[in-house]
């Protein structure tokens, strides 16, 4: 199947509203459902602060914001939200029985060709997935946040999905402007998040031992590897470095790097405290509840920026 035009999107929280938008701003028909009225009520108000953002940045055109928000119409049930899409995606909680339950019911409503996208963060397709009556349609697609930004969704199926499947959903991302990419193997935490957890064990591990100030870590990060993933990704680095030299380092450090499956205590405390980031003002920084939409633009002004790059070295 290829030209999909109707989505469906299951779940409209921090994800699921921006999968609803890229689509739409591809100039797909969305339907979109949440249990929690509250998250439908809200989509269009979220979106339209983003596409402002969007707009600021000369990244989409302002007479067309409209037409994207009439494109999003939010459902009363999930039934009605997948019955006509040709491509659903969930993007629920992370708890695996929720994701099995809910896939397993919207195969009951949806024709037999369309596609069953998850949006897990770790969990494979042919676990979520493990009720389908028709697995070969099903596959992850993780976005990152903010996914209406952050170009990379990794397309992950599992042995039983078919190529007509892969083949639909990286056309239909790379139409709505994403790098989407195939992984070839059903690995926990796909490919990203397994890179991201290696830098997120060192780096907590440096923070429980104050090796430096919360604000000092970020800094040294951003200027340094953070400045050149943005340029370069991290093999065409390394041959810049010299593998040589890297493969030397790598002997050298990797002994003495953090290797434990713990979280370090320090940020186990800061989350038995309650402090959960930016979503509720406590996290390693404080964020005021006046300042958050602030902060929130801010933060996607900075990566609506990097977007811009990111197109022009594509082009
Ligand atoms: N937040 C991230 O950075 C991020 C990045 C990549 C992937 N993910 C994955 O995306 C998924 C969603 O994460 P999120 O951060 O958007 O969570 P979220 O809590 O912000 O949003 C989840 C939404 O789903 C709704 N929901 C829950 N059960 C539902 C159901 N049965 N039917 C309809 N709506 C339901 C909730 O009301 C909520 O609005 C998770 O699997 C997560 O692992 C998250």
């Amino acid at each position: 199947m290829s030209n999909i035009q109707r989505v469906a999107v299951i779940g409209l929280g921090t994800m699921g509203h921006g999968i609803a938008q890229t689509f739409a701003m591809a100039g797909c028909t969305v339907t979109g459902f949440d249990d929690v009225k509250a998250a439908g009520d809200t989509v269009h108000d979220r979106v339209r602060q983003n596409l402002r953002d969007f707009v600021g940045a000369e990244l989409f055109p302002v007479d067309q914001v409209d037409a994207v928000l009439k494109r999003i119409v939010v459902c009363q049930s999930e039934a009605e939200a997948v019955h006509d899409a040709q491509f659903v995606t969930e993007a629920v909680r992370e708890e695996l029985v929720a994701k099995q339950e809910l896939i397993a019911r919207l195969e009951l409503h949806v024709a037999d060709d369309t596609i069953l996208a998850s949006n897990s963060s770790t969990f494979p397709i042919s676990q979520s997935g493990a009720g389908l009556k028709r697995p070969e349609r099903a596959v992850v697609t993780h976005w990152f946040n903010p996914p209406h930004i952050v170009p990379t969704v990794e397309v992950v199926g599992s042995p039983l999905t078919n190529e007509v499947t892969i083949q639909a959903t990286l056309e239909l991302l790379r139409r709505s402007g994403k790098l989407a990419i195939r992984i070839n193997q059903e690995l926990p935490g796909f490919l990203v998040n397994r890179v991201q957890i290696a830098v997120m064990r060192e780096v907590w591990d440096l923070f429980d031992r104050s090796v430096a100030s919360i604000e000092d870590i970020d800094a040294a990060i951003q200027g340094s590897m953070g400045f050149r993933l943005a340029a370069l990704g991290p093999l065409r680095i390394h041959d810049f470095g010299g593998l040589d030299i890297q493969t030397a380092v790598y002997r050298n450090l990797s002994p003495e790097i953090a290797s434990g499956t713990q979280v370090p205590k320090s940020v186990q405390r800061i989350v038995d405290a309650g402090h959960h980031g930016f979503k509720n003002g406590h996290g390693f920084y404080q964020y005021s509840p006046e300042s958050s939409e602030q902060i929130r633009s801010e933060r996607d002004q900075k990566f609506l920026s990097l977007l811009k790059l990111f197109h022009s070295r594509q082009k």
